[in-house]
């Protein structure tokens, strides 16, 4: 019965940190503006899929906002919850 718990808890686990690291986008809220897969139809939140927005460097453009260079009310605010994890966000929105 332990042995069935632990492995029932594990595979939760395992399936949190693959819904987190597949898709950090939505669980960092971002898709909330921004639309599902970076997909914007509103025009005061830009699209930030690569398949809308093919040259757009998300990373530069999140670490922009964080150091300053960039200002924005929104996203000064929302780019440094997500420092360390440009990459995978831009990994994500790449396959959109
Ligand atoms: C409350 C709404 C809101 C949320 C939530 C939000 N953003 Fe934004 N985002 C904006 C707005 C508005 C802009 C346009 C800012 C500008 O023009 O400088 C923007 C711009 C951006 C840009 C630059 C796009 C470009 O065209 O240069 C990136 C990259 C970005 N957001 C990523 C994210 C990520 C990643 C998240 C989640 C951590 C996120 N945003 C969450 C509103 C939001």
């Amino acid at each position: 019965m332990k042995k069935v718990l632990l492995v029932a808890a594990s595979a939760a686990l395992a399936m949190g940190s693959f819904t987190v690291q597949a898709n950090p986008f939505d669980a960092l809220g971002c898709s909330g503006c921004h639309g599902a897969g970076g997909k914007s139809a509103i025009p005061t939140y830009p699209s930030l899929a690569k398949s809308a927005r093919p040259d757009l460097d998300v990373v530069k453009a999140l670490k922009d906002f964080q150091s300053g260079a960039r200002k924005d009310p929104t996203m000064s605010a929302m780019a440094p919850l997500v420092a360390g994890q440009e990459q995978a966000i831009a990994d994500y929105l790449a396959g959109q």
